[in-house]
């Protein structure tokens, strides 16, 4: 197994619901560290070139204005697996197909307020973690 980085991203849905404590309390559960985090409020720039992948698809508009409508909780997550980890404990997009006690099923309304992202492959983590923290803002946990 190898140790991973992931980026993931509280939604502004779960920062608004006020739990980002439970989210994170569930990471570390999972054995995953928290080894950057920010909050942030995404300028639609910044939400667009983050979701990039998904610019020709129906839903990219509402999907960025979601984004873009309170702050987010951004943090990196290291540890075994981490990539897959924190996918799982995210369950899937749609909260309603989300397996009982994942993070969307748990806090998400729908897929378009779906409460957490994560990275789905190692090369979208390398280039997620790089759109928000440079390698001075990564704290290495061993
Ligand atoms: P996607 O990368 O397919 O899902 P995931 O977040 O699980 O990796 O889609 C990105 C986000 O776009 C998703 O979290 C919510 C939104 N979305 C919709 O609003 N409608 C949709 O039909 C899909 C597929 C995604
Ligand atoms: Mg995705």
């Amino acid at each position: 197994m190898a140790t991973e980085r992931t980026l993931s991203i509280i939604k502004p849905d779960a920062v608004s619901k006020n739990v980002i404590g439970e989210i994170y309390t569930r990471f570390e559960k999972a054995g995953l560290k928290i080894v950057a985090a920010k909050m942030i409020h995404l300028s639609q720039e910044k939400a667009e070139g983050f979701y990039a992948e998904h610019k020709e698809r129906p839903f990219f508009g509402a999907l960025t204005g979601f984004m873009t409508s309170g702050p987010v909780m951004v943090q990196v997550l290291e540890g075994e697996n981490a990539i897959a980890v924190n996918r799982d404990l995210m369950g899937a997009t749609n909260p309603k197909e989300a397996e009982a006690g994942t993070i969307r099923a748990d806090f998400a309304e729908s897929i378009d307020a779906n409460a957490a992202h994560g990275s789905d492959s190692a090369e979208s983590a390398e280039r997620e973690v790089a759109y928000f923290f440079g390698a001075d803002e990564i704290c290495p946990r061993g």
